[in-house]
C-alpha cells in the first residue's frame, strides 16, 4: 500500500516537473538579446572603425548582393578590391576618402562605366546604414585598396546619426500614420500650427503607462497652456501601434519600454507563471492529501 503511494506521488511530481518545463518553454523571452553590435563613437579609432565597417558591408549594408570584396559576392557592381585601388584617381578633384564617400551616398553622381545606375544609396533602405556607419565602411574600403584609413567619425557624424536611428523608429513612422505629427511636434518635425505641445520631450516628463494612458483617454489631463478637448482618443487604434508608439517617445527620453502589452497583468509573463506554479503547487498537496486519505481509508479496512 506504502509502496503504491509512493508511486502515486512519483508520478505525480513527475507530471508537475513535465508541466513546469513546458510551460517554462512556452513563456516568450521576455527580454531581446539582439547580436552585439559594436557602437561606433567619436573615439573609436581606425583600425577598429575599419573592422567594423568589414561586418556592416557584408552584414547589414547588404552590399555582397551586387559586389564582391573577396571571392565571394557578386558582380553586378564592381569589385570592390578594385574599386578601392582606383578611388584616388576615379574622380578628378576627390581623393579616395571623398570619392568613396559620395559613390556610397549619392551613388549616381558618378556612375562607374560599363554599370548600370542601379545602387541604392547606402543611407537609405534597403541597408539604412547612419552616417557614422558609412563613414566605417569608407575606412574599410580604404583598408581594402591598400591605404591607410583616413575616414574619421565626428560629433557631427554621431549626432546625425542618432537621429537617423531614431527617425527609423517603427513609432516615429506611426506618429504619421495615426496623425499625431499633424499637431504635435516631434523631434523638430510636425506640428506646425503649435496647437499642441512638441512630444519630444514627453517621454522624459511621464512614465510609458501614463502616455498610453492619455492616449486611449485623452481627458487623463489636460497640457497647461493648451486647449482640452481637441486630441482625439486613440482608443480603436491597434494597442500594438499605441504602444510602438510609447516605446518610440519613450526611448527619446533614454527610457526603454517593452511593447509586449504591458498594460494587461494578466498578459505580463511574470504574472501568468506564478499563477501556474500556484496552481501547480495546489494540485501537488491535493494530491498529498489524497494521497494520505487513501492511506487512512485502507489502514481502516
Ligand atoms: C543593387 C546592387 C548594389 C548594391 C546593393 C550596392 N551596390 Fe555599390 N554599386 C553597384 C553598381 C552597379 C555600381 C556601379 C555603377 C555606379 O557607379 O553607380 C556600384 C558602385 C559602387 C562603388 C563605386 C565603385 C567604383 O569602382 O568606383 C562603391 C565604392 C560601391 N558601389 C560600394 C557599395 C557598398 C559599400 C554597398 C553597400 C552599402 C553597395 N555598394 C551596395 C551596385 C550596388
Ligand atoms: C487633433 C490634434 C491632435 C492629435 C491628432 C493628437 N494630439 Fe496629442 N494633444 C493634442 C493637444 C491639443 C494636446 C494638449 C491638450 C491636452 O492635453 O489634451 C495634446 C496632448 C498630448 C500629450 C500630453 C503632452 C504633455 O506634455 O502633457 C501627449 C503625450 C499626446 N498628446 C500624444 C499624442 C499622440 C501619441 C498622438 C497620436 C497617436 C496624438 N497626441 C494625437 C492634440 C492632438
Amino acid at each position: 500500500m506504502l509502496a503504491r503511494t509512493f508511486l502515486n506521488i512519483f508520478v505525480f511530481v513527475l507530471a508537475v516537473v513535465g508541466i513546469y518545463a513546458y510551460v517554462g518553454q512556452l513563456v516568450p523571452q521576455f527580454e531581446e538579446h539582439p547580436p552585439k553590435t559594436r557602437t561606433i563613437t567619436a573615439e573609436t579609432d581606425r583600425d577598429e572603425l575599419s573592422d567594423i565597417g568589414q561586418e556592416l558591408l557584408r552584414g547589414k549594408g547588404g552590399c555582397l548582393v551586387c559586389h564582391k570584396d573577396s571571392e565571394t559576392g557578386n558582380t553586378r557592381g564592381p569589385d570592390l578590391r578594385q574599386s578601392a585601388a582606383v578611388a584616388a584617381n576615379r574622380k578628378p578633384g576627390l581623393d579616395a576618402e571623398a570619392y568613396l564617400l559620395e559613390s556610397l551616398i549619392d551613388p549616381g553622381a558618378f556612375v562607374v562605366p560599363n554599370y548600370p545606375n542601379m545602387m541604392p544609396s547606402a543611407l537609405k533602405p534597403p541597408a539604412n546604414l547612419t552616417p557614422a556607419e558609412v563613414k566605417a565602411v569608407v575606412a574599410y574600403l580604404q583598408v581594402l585598396g591598400g591605404a591607410e584609413p583616413t575616414a574619421v567619425v565626428t560629433v557631427e557624424d554621431i549626432e546625425q546619426s542618432k537621429r537617423v536611428a531614431k527617425g527609423d523608429h517603427r513609432g516615429r513612422a506611426l506618429m504619421d500614420q495615426h496623425s499625431c505629427t499633424a499637431c504635435h511636434k516631434v523631434e523638430g518635425e510636425g506640428g506646425e500650427g503649435g496647437i499642441a505641445p512638441d512630444l519630444t520631450e514627453a517621454g522624459g516628463r511621464f512614465e510609458p503607462e501614463a502616455i498610453l494612458r492619455k492616449l486611449n483617454d485623452p481627458a487623463a489631463w489636460v497640457t497647461p497652456g493648451f486647449e482640452a478637448g481637441i486630441m482625439p482618443s486613440f482608443d480603436e487604434a491597434p494597442p500594438g501601434d499605441l504602444h510602438e508608439i510609447v516605446a518610440y517617445l519613450s526611448g527619446l527620453a533614454g527610457k526603454s519600454y517593452s511593447p509586449t502589452g504591458a498594460t494587461s497583468p494578466w498578459s505580463h509573463e511574470g504574472v501568468r507563471l506564478g499563477l501556474v506554479i500556484f496552481i501547480a503547487n495546489g494540485l501537488m498537496l491535493g494530491a498529498l492529501a489524497w494521497a494520505r486519505w487513501r492511506e487512512k481509508r485502507g489502514a481502516a479496512r
